[in-house]
């Protein structure tokens, strides 16, 4: 019996590219990864043709939906764009590499009604990246603004746990994908498309098509502010993602301890390098009360986001204590904004989320000329 594979293969025979040659035979194809009825791949393509390749894509998509037992397609078109990662120099030294404010910043497009993007990010895994994504998610709902969530961690998808979604995301007219719709936030993940798990092994170009395609190839429908959970690290895969997401401004996440800060410096810098503004750090795992007896230790210290906020020159957007609910309510897929949402730390949560919004109001509104005095 055929694999699927070779069934894909054999179907994608038939549909012929721009230059004319079968999408099987053009060499343009990345690897296939056909996962439980889920497919996989992507079309590397000219960058100045995609939008013609589009409708080749759209043919594979439906030649390859009609094998029996693929029950979801995901196929996106990859351009090697001419000078993309590391055409800039390098952000090193003590010279402190700031956008210059009149020049707009170059890049990639923005998705239509989709408001500001705002990546979640740290050098480091393990230090709440999610946990603070998903409540500054909620935090701004409660701001009454329309959010989206993307889970661009292919590594390691968190929205399936943390908001305890099993089911998969529909297709709505046929090919893109409808967010799943949690506590009245649209919601992404690759973790909705691949068993928890299945061990993924990404290439580079892989990365890339599953974050475009989760981008631009779902229905996310108009959004006031979409917040990306970013991969942990620094390294190119992250560099190129901060390039190829349009991105409106950074929120650092970091523990108080030097190492993590270590870590979140690395992170403004690789921000910094793209000309991405950023939002803020903030201190995660801050100060630990205990819930019995009302001590406080501060157990990964306390402050050093602050200060290295202040020292480099970027806001601070606040601290979220180190806690059993918050860890519990996360675990149960019920964060602690939407599950406990008059408790301290929710607060927290919510005064973090309202600097967020006012960093990217500030940053979206030309400065005024003049300043009239109420
Ligand atoms: N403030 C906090 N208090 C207690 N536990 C937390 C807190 N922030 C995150 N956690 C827990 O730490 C673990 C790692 O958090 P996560 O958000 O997955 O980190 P990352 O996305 O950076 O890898 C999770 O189990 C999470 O519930
Ligand atoms: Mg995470």
């Amino acid at each position: 019996m055929a694999s699927l594979k070779d069934e894909i293969l054999a179907k994608l025979a038939a549909v012929s590219g721009l230059d004319g040659v079968p999408l099987s035979a053009t060499g343009k194809l990345s690897e296939i990864v056909a996962n439980d009825g889920k497919v996989f791949f992507s079309i590397t393509v000219d960058a100045a043709k995609v939008k013609a390749w589009e409708s080749v894509r759209e043919r594979a998509e439906q030649a390859v939906r009609a094998i029996p037992g693929v029950r979801s397609v995901m196929i996106a078109l990859t351009a090697e764009r001419a000078g993309a990662a590391g055409a800039q120099p390098a952000a090193q030294g003590s010279a402190r590499p700031r956008p210059a404010p009149a020049a707009p910043r170059q890049g990639p497009a923005g998705i239509p009604d989709v408001g500001a993007i705002v990546a979640v990010a740290s050098g480091k895994g393990g230090v709440g990246k999610s946990t603070i994504a998903i409540n500054l998610a909620l935090g701004l709902r409660d701001l009454g603004l329309k959010v989206g969530v993307l889970d661009a961690d292919i590594y390691g998808p968190s929205l399936p746990k943390l908001l305890a979604i099993r089911e998969r995301p529909q297709t709505a007219s046929g090919t893109r994908l409808r967010p799943i719709v949690r506590h009245g936030l649209a919601v992404m993940s690759i973790g909705f498309l691949v068993e928890e798990e299945t061990p993924m092994i990404w290439r580079g170009p892989m990365v890339m098509s599953a974050l475009t395609q989760m981008l631009r190839e779902v229905d996310w429908g108009t959004l006031d502010v979409m917040v990306v959970d970013m991969p942990p690290g620094t390294g190119d895969a992250q560099l190129t993602m901060a390039q190829q997401v349009p991105l409106k401004g950074a929120v650092i996440v970091s523990t108080p301890q030097d190492l993590a800060l270590v870590d979140a410096r690395r992170g403004i810098a690789m921000f910094r390098r793209v000309n991405v503004p950023i939002l803020g750090i903030v201190e995660n795992m801050s100060t630990f009360i205990c819930p019995h007896c009302g001590t406080r230790s501060d157990i990964f210290g306390h402050g050093g986001a602050r200060h290295e906020a202040e020292r480099l020159d970027v806001p601070f957007l606040g601290e979220v204590p180190l806690a059993i609910d918050i860890r519990e309510t996360s675990d149960a897929g019920a964060p602690v904004v939407a599950s406990a949402p008059d408790g301290l730390h929710a607060k927290a949560l919510r005064d973090i989320a309202a600097r967020v919004r006012d960093g990217l109001g500030a940053e979206s509104r030309p400065a005024p000329k003049i300043v009239i005095e109420a």
